[in-house]
């Protein structure tokens, strides 16, 4: 996309990203895409803040020189140092320039460590300015949002926050940057949950804390470095991600995320009976197979929900393994304090309920019923099935 001015002499230099797989080798993105936002202030002394992935610096280095000739940028902000961020500076560290990076002491180990970097770089206080010349920026140091080094830079003129992952989600653009001009925000909000579970929601508490620190800050404009740009409601994106970074300490919403996986049909059967219980209670109910669905896209209903019901058969005499990778996946995620039942089959061994506990019980998840069963549903199984539903729902609502 052409640059876009977000404000006189500010702007938008970022691109879309339709073709990479996987956000950080991990989480998938190949259908939703995502934005690697950058920008620039045009000024006597002009400044591009953050880069992008190093697939990108032929089109990023072509956006910089739209706007202003490469060799007469002057600073160059690194808020994070995460590569989506650096990796075109390879190739901007090749052109000889007067260029100064401002970033923070430990990304500068971070630069020398990345990428051999360690001269011009200037390190900058947290509420340090730099004039520009009718602008200027300021540093706010915002720690662990999501890596140790991060900070956001805030331009008091245009009153622009350029706040990095802070605020942040997947999704590219589909054809305007800003919050009023897209015509699906719900997809970018659910996009901003995914990302903020998958990337930020280990770190709530410091993404809360900069959510405090930043609170006095006059900003008219949000600048993510992924996703939309809030000029409209910049409230809105702070808004969720403050009761998102709530969330870290449990509970939730009185709805119920149903995990399961089931190897010939009979925990899947039982797992329709407990959704129709859960359901006739009047709970809502997210069901996932955890064979088929990555987990990045069960993360966000098991962050937002307050019930966990888990279906999974026993297998070698443990968890059955996918259902298991999700568990795993939720307690690096450090998704506590949730409401959990577990039902599945066994054949030879059982195995599957005691692991469960075994690996919910670090995570504070209150395990309040089991319905476990040999070989396959019959009709009296399936109807208690509802019933263990119905009383998790209730659980799940007290
Ligand atoms: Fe968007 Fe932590 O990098």
């Amino acid at each position: 996309m052409p640059a876009v001015e977000i404000r006189p002499d500010v702007f938008w230099i970022g691109m879309n990203d339709r073709t990479t797989d996987l956000f950080e080798g991990i989480w998938p993105i190949a259908n939703e895409g995502v934005t690697y936002n950058t920008f620039l202030v045009r000024d006597e002394h002009s400044a591009i803040i953050d880069l992008a992935k190093a697939i990108k610096t032929d089109q990023f280095l072509e956006q910089v020189d739209e706007i202003v000739p490469l060799a007469e940028i002057d600073y160059l902000v690194i808020n994070h140092m995460e590569p989506d961020h650096t990796g075109a500076i390879r190739m901007l560290s090749r052109i000889p320039r007067r260029l100064t990076i401002l970033t923070t002491e430990k990304a500068k180990v971070m630069l020398a460590a990345y990428y051999g970097i360690t001269e011009n770089v200037r390190v900058v206080a947290d509420g340090e300015t730099v004039e520009l010349g009718r602008h200027r920026l300021t540093f706010h140091h915002i720690p662990f949002v999501h890596w140790p080094e991060t900070m956001a830079t805030w331009e008091p003129v245009s009153k622009v926050l350029f706040s990095c992952d802070a605020f942040g989600g997947y999704g590219a653009f589909n054809g305007s940057v800003f919050d009023d001009e897209c015509r699906d925000p719900a997809f970018y909000e659910r996009e901003s949950l995914r990302y903020f579970v998958n990337i930020v929601a280990k770190f709530s508490a410091p993404t809360l804390r900069a959510i405090e620190k930043l609170a006095g800050v006059p900003i008219e404009i949000i600048a993510p470095s992924h996703g939309l740009i809030w000029r409209k409601n910049p409230g809105r994106i702070v808004e969720l991600y403050r009761q998102w970074s709530e969330l870290a300490k449990g509970g939730g919403a009185a709805a119920v995320t149903l995990v399961y996986g089931s190897m010939y049909g009979n925990t899947e059967r039982v797992m329709n009976a407990v959704a129709q219980g859960i359901t006739r209670s009047g709970v809502p109910v997210e069901i996932f197979d955890a064979a088929r669905t990555h987990v990045s896209y069960i993360l966000p209903a098991l962050w937002r929900n307050r019930g966990v019901m888990v279906g999974a058969p026993t297998y070698e005499a443990t968890l059955f393994p996918p259902v298991a990778q999700v568990i795993d996946m939720a307690a690096l995620k450090r998704i506590v304090g949730k409401r959990t039942a577990i039902f599945g089959s066994y054949g030879w061994s059982r195995g599957a309920v005691e692991t469960f506990k075994r690996m919910v019980e670090p995570l504070k998840w209150d395990v309040t019923d089991v319905l476990e069963f040999n070989g396959g549903p019959t009709k009296d199984l399936l109807a208690r099935a509802g019933e263990f539903g119905e009383r998790f729902a209730a659980a799940v609502k007290a």
